[in-house]
């Protein structure tokens, strides 16, 4: 896929799908996001499944995202030459080949072996932005390297030690990211019933905690070695992970220190979205974190229209909750996104065969994109907005 023209990737996958095919060969990865999540509970550990699927109290709001996007009709236009379709976008300064990014999922070294360097490779190959999880298992450094020439973001989880965020914030600008997300809906974990249930918690088993451990601002915390006494350091790690006493003007400090955009994740209020921009952000993100932090939660798509009228064109709105197939980044992109981010299903991806996974999931999204957005009569996903959409 690295090697195809920018334009038509939907109608080249499907010609090669069924090229493919008539060799006998059908596609090892499911089309379905159905069919994809049923494959990934037979591949990954009971817990690594129930971390990754699931969310906050009874998983109402999981349910709602999806919900909400069916609320929503595409109403397809005729006769408006859609051979060549451009996708490309930027994004808070950031140029993309699409307007689809990699959610930043930390972790990920409980899905696969490679977790997120497998992740980042397949970013590279497919040219697509990935936002890279504080809470990896590979450091940023690292990640950054596997991404090649891919536009990559960072994601912070702001910890109660305020010079363990500016070291984070740092080596993201010295390792070369192009903004930094801040995660504000995870002032603290929320309680998740399988993962209590399962008495799991990946950090635990020392499993997403790279960025701590190789931060000399953390280290340097640790009573002792990290290396040679690693549990004293995932107890400090526990202790340092977030700070539930942040504020707006916490917010505004970093816009001011960052040398990198700032983009806040985890909005759902039009008003947040005000004070994010007020504070300097240079964009945000409409998310519930996929239903895992706040149970009986908006669905996340609900909000989008609401705060795309607040930020008033000041700043990109990137949405996140919900994303399966390229008919709900479209229906995203009426409503106001400027982007999207994919969160579960490239995981499940990387769970099933690594960077080849994440690879075939996301090809096969972007494809299915690339159709539905000619299929409607467009061509260019700049045009896209809510005229697409049945009243
Ligand atoms: C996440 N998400 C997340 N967000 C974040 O800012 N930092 C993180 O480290 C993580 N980690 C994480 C792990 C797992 C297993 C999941 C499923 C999600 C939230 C993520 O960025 C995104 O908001 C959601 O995944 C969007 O919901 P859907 O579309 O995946 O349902």
């Amino acid at each position: 896929m690295a090697d195809d023209p920018p334009t038509q990737p939907g109608t080249r996958r499907m010609a090669r799908v069924f090229t493919e095919g008539r060799g006998g060969e059908t596609p090892g990865i499911p089309m379905s996001y159905e069919d994809l999540e049923a494959a990934a509970l037979d591949a990954l550990s009971p817990e690594a499944y129930d971390y990754v699927a699931g969310g906050a109290g009874g998983e109402d709001t999981v349910d709602r995202n999806r919900e909400a996007f069916r609320r929503y009709r595409l109403l397809p236009r005729m006769l408006r030459d859609v051979a060549e379709r451009d996708l490309s976008t930027t994004v808070c300064g950031t140029e993309l080949p699409h307007p689809v990014m990699l959610a930043p999922v930390g972790v990920q070294s409980i899905i696969h072996e490679e977790g997120e360097r497998a992740t980042a490779r397949a970013a590279a190959e497919l040219g697509m932005g990935l936002i890279a999880s504080s809470a990896a298992s590979t450091t940023m450094e690292d990640v950054r390297a596997e991404l090649d020439d891919a536009p990559g973001w960072f994601q912070l989880y702001w910890s109660s030690d305020h010079d363990l965020a500016r070291s984070f914030v740092d080596r993201a600008t010295d390792a070369g990211y192009e903004a930094v997300v801040v995660t504000l809906d995870t002032p603290m974990l929320a309680w998740r019933e399988r993962d209590m249930q399962r008495a799991y918690l990946p950090f635990l088993d020392g499993d997403g905690v790279a960025n701590y451990f190789s931060d000399p601002t953390f280290r340097s915390r640790v009573d002792g070695d990290v290396d040679e006494d690693p549990e004293a350091a995932v107890d400090e790690f526990l202790d340092v992970f977030s700070d539930p006493t942040l504020t707006w003007d916490d917010f505004a400090w970093l816009c001011e220190y960052s040398d990198l955009p700032v983009v806040a994740k985890g909005i759902l209020h039009p008003d947040d979205a005000e004070r994010a921009v007020d504070a300097g952000a240079a964009g945000v993100v409409v998310s519930n974190h996929g239903g895992r932090q706040v149970d009986g939660a908006v669905a996340a798509l609900e909000q989008l229209p609401d705060v795309v009228d607040a930020v008033d064109e000041e700043v990109d709105v990137v949405f996140d909750s919900g994303i399966r197939r390229g008919a709900d980044v479209l229906k995203a992109l009426a409503l106001g996104a400027d982007a999207v981010l994919l969160g579960r299903p490239y995981v499940y991806g990387l769970a099933l065969d690594g960077a080849s996974g994440v690879r075939e999931v996301c090809a096969n999204l972007l494809a299915d994109f690339d159709l539905a957005l000619g299929l409607i009569g467009h061509d260019d996903v700049a045009d896209v907005d809510e005229s697409v959409l049945a009243d």
